[in-house]
């Protein structure tokens, strides 16, 4: 991979952006910018559809919402492309193109599309009613194989890096498996081979205000970056703690405690951990102190430097400007993959239509 290799990653337009987003990609994205990378965002507005169909009707302000969060990350649409999936027709065309190069057997082995049915089946209270190995059927095609689609997102601008959570690992290992199917079938190296960038020093956030464990919108214990400082305060109150260290003066356990993996997902910005940590264990530090510092000392500093960016790019940000600055981008990459797609496959025809 060349030094300022091409980042690609996104997100689903289906709500606000949370912390756990921050610390999986949305800060690497940022810090890969800053670094001069070529950086593409997609918001995948397909891959909403695979969850419910019928909720289409919402993407359109998600979609607003999501760039206002990355404006108030640090994401600068001058240098960063922010797009939207369903208007790159080349991201289409290559879904289908990897749809017939695909065995089954990839697509069928998928760990995430299959905990993802897991999940689905069971918050809808299905999950024992359904004969083992019939799962699949309860869902649609689309669902099936969004992960082609997720490979067309990333290869039809040469994308190599990209920076997610662990959960998309599977799928980014797809794209690889792809790209140079497609590469040895045509004889030609068209495709680079993708790698996930996964920040395996800081765990999955959990959740606060709640016992679940892992921050998500579902668990309804995530802290959204638009959420103004007195809910994130309250959130802070309720939520776990060690739950062997009843008061101050017991010895605690940082590792295994949800405030603690606060301090270490944010220590590179802010705080020191060890101190923390050192608090904790001999038992100086009390939970609620540690609660109060936390907040005091990280996320309400963290959180006041993004309502700033978001105040300012509410009052002044075109945002659909932004989308099409981005997607213009995107589109001019895509033909140009398109193009040579179309030659190394014999398909390249002369130019059939002028609506094109
Ligand atoms: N599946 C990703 C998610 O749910 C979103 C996504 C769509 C994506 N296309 C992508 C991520 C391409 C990285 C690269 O978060």
């Amino acid at each position: 991979m060349d030094e300022k290799g091409l980042v690609l990653t996104g997100d689903r337009p289906t709500g606000p952006l949370h912390l756990g987003h921050f610390v999986g990609s949305l800060r690497k994205r940022v810090e890969l910018q800053n670094k001069g990378h070529p950086v593409f965002i997609i918001i995948a507005d397909w891959q909403v559809l695979n969850e419910d169909p019928s909720r289409s009707g919402m993407i359109r302000d998600n979609i607003k919402r999501i760039i206002l969060d990355y404006l108030s990350v640090g994401i600068d649409p001058e240098r960063t492309n922010i797009f939207i999936q369903s208007q790159v027709s080349a991201i289409t065309t290559l879904t289908e193109i990897f749809a017939q190069i695909t065995p089954y057997g990839w697509v069928d082995r998928n760990p995430t599309v299959r905990e993802e049915m897991k999940r689905y089946l069971e918050s809808t209270g299905r999950a024992n009613k359904i004969k083992e190995g019939k799962e699949k059927h309860e869902f649609t095609v689309g669902f099936f194989t969004y992960p082609i689609s997720q490979a067309a997102d990333i290869l039809f601008c040469k994308g190599e890096i990209v920076p997610v959570g662990k959960d998309q690992e599977p799928h980014i290992n797809l794209a690889r498996d792809i790209a140079g199917r497609f590469n040895d079938i045509y004889g030609r190296y068209i495709f680079p081979k993708p790698e996930a960038w996964i920040d395996e020093t800081t765990p999955r956030l959990p959740g606060l205000g709640g016992p679940d464990i892992k921050m998500s919108k579902s668990a309804g214990n995530a802290v959204f970056l638009s959420d103004p400082l007195d809910v994130v305060r309250e959130k802070l109150k309720t939520a776990f703690t060690d739950p062997l260290k009843i008061r101050k003066g017991d010895v605690g356990h940082p590792d295994g405690c949800p405030i603690f993996a606060y301090w270490n997902a944010f220590s590179r910005e802010w705080g020191d951990v060890q101190e923390v940590r050192n608090g904790c264990e001999s038992g100086r530090l009390g939970c609620l102190d540690c609660k109060n510092r936390l907040f005091g000392n990280v996320l309400q500093p963290f959180l006041e430097e993004i309502r700033e960016r978001r105040m300012v790019a509410e009052y002044s940000a075109d945002i659909w400007a932004i989308a099409r600055k981005g997607t213009d981008a995107a589109n001019r990459a895509g033909e140009a993959t398109l193009a040579e797609v179309r030659e190394v496959m014999g398909i390249n025809y002369p130019k059939l239509s002028d609506t094109e």
